[in-house]
């Protein structure tokens, strides 16, 4: 039996070493942390459980059958984060540059096929070349069967996806798929084609970090929704972000134990400048709400002109949407309709509660919006949030302005209630626009053009940039102090939880795409 035992211990061991000492090397010097290493970062202390550790690939072609590494360049298994269970696939880099063959996909299937079946978060470490070169097709259907298996898990287990190394080709596809990419700064990059293909086909000079580093894709594609320094703070990005989030689609979030006290914040009452046209910090208000420090901004260097992220309110996790003034002056355009749409939708799937703080000028005019389809992208937002059956509460803190006002949580889409500060503007458009359109004859026969503009605008502003004609219909439920925001908000989501809301029976809808 001892040598039985010994015989087990050498094979794990063996597997323990991924590609060999050289390549772990090779991996360090690079400022990346292994496959293993990750993982064990990643799960509390002694809770990783691997799955599949002797697997082996079945290649013979180009004397592959002489070159075998036990776990074929991929770790997977289950282990628990914080205390709650979680599924997780790291591709290992030492082993075949962690390119994906059809036993190394057939792992990944394993864990992702588990995960759903027990309702329980998946986790992808991507490091990888990509396909298996020497497999050829049977890599292909590997990729694709990861990818199946990615929708139909989408919805009822959260999936994210961390970038820790190269991820090209077919290989984009399964983390584009997942809920959340994360890339880590410098030593990560995802594209279709590389910076080679790219010059042969369009002449283009571009090197991979400029093509699809992660700041290219957390300011410019939006593919990444967040960006870690390094590996490590790239897993503990992860952890953050699993503590907001249900197990799976039957669950609702953990609730955090809670202790009331500070529920009126003064500070809320000066953050609103008097003059209407002149920008502020919306985290300033979204901090004045949430409890101390929990804000979670997803895509934070992308469509700025609009904040999305998870937050805890009185101890509940909930999804933050927002119109940032600072950028753009809030407006809505393709990109941040696009950011705001994906994340209701998160929320929507996985019970999670939404706050929409609303300061929007209208949506962003222009032949590139217009030619970019604004239409469709705007239409995304609108239809994200009117299909959303979580509890909606909406404030508007300033503007709320035209087909805008509707798109951001109107009460006419369905949210649940509707509180206004008394600073709100709900209007078609701004005093100066209207009385411009509406009063033109007017004042184009003054004696004084601008100073009959000016009293009209005056009288628009008198009659509109208030929220009372909206809180008299009860398009608004209060106008409220912004002190007793948090409070308001608080009882809200309390009074909504059980919140139930049964949509007609149909296959699925048809959000413009
Ligand atoms: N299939 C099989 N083996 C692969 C591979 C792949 N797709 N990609 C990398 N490898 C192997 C390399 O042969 C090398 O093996 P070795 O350790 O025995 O020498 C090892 O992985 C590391 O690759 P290397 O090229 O030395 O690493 P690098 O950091 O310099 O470059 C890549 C990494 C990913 C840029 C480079 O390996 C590459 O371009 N790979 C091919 C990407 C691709 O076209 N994939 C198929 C399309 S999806």
């Amino acid at each position: 039996m001892d040598s039985k035992i010994k015989e087990l211990q050498d094979k794990i061991a063996k597997a323990h070493l991924g590609g060999g000492e050289n390549r772990i090397k090779k991996q360090h010097q690079k400022k990346k942390l292994t496959a293993r290493e990750r993982v064990n970062y990643l799960m509390d202390a002694g809770s990783f459980e691997e799955i599949g550790i002797l697997v082996t690939h079945r290649t013979t072609d180009f004397e592959m059958d002489k070159e075998l590494y036990y776990g074929d360049g991929v770790i997977t298994g289950y282990g628990t984060v914080n205390g709650r269970l979680v599924y997780v696939f790291a591709q290992d880099f030492t082993v075949f540059g962690g390119a994906l063959s059809e036993t190394h996909a057939e792992k990944i299937c394993k864990i992702m096929d588990l995960a759903v079946k027990i309702g329980a978060p998946l986790v992808g470490l991507n490091d990888s070349g990509g396909a298996r070169i020497q497999e050829g097709v049977r890599s292909l259907g590997g990729y694709a069967d990861i990818f199946y298996r990615n929708v139909q898990a989408s919805g009822v287990i959260p999936q994210i996806s961390a970038i820790m190394g190269p991820c090209a080709g077919g290989a984009v596809y399964s983390p584009a798929m997942t809920d959340f990419t994360m890339m880590v700064e410098d030593t990560s990059y995802m594209f279709v084609t590389g910076p080679n293909v790219v010059k042969t086909v369009t002449n283009e000079e571009v090197t991979s970090e400029e093509l699809g580093g992660a700041s290219t894709h957390s300011t410019k594609s939006g593919v990444a929704h967040i960006t870690s320094a390094n590996d490590v703070l790239c897993l503990e990005d992860i952890k953050i972000l699993l503590g907001y989030l249900p197990q799976s689609n039957k669950e609702t979030p953990k609730t955090l134990p809670f202790e009331f006290g500070d529920e009126i914040r003064d500070r809320l009452s000066n953050i609103i400048p008097d003059n209407a046209n002149k920008p502020y910090d919306m985290h300033e208000v979204i901090k004045g709400i949430i409890d101390k420090d929990s804000f979670y901004e997803i895509h934070k260097d992308y469509a700025e002109n609009i904040l999305v992220g998870f937050a805890r309110l009185g101890g509940r996790s909930i999804g933050v949407v927002a119109n940032q003034p600072m950028f753009l002056a809030g407006v809505l355009d393709v990109n941040s309709s696009k950011k705001a749409a994906r994340f209701v939708r998160f929320c929507d799937c996985f019970n999670i509660p939404l706050l929409v703080l609303v300061d929007v000028p209208g949506f962003l005019p222009g032949t590139d919006q217009e030619w970019n389809g604004i239409i469709v992208h705007g239409a995304k937002l609108l239809y994200a949030l009117s299909e959303a059956t979580v509890p909606r509460i909406t404030v508007i803190t300033r503007k709320a302005y035209g087909g805008a006002y509707d798109v951001m949580n109107s009460k006419h889409i369905g949210a649940d209630l509707n509180y206004a500060w008394p600073s709100a503007e709900i209007a078609v458009m701004g005093a100066k626009g209207a009385s411009e359109i509406i009063f033109k004859k007017e004042i184009s026969a003054a004696d004084d053009p601008s100073k009959k503009l000016a009293e009209k605008e005056a009288e628009y502003a008198l009659k509109f940039a208030n929220p009372y004609l909206a809180a008299q219909r009860g398009f608004i439920d209060e106008v409220i102090l912004p002190k007793d925001t948090r409070r308001k908000l608080i009882k809200g989501f309390s009074m909504l939880e059980n919140k139930e809301q049964v949509r007609p029976n149909r296959k699925h809808g048809n959000i413009p795409l």
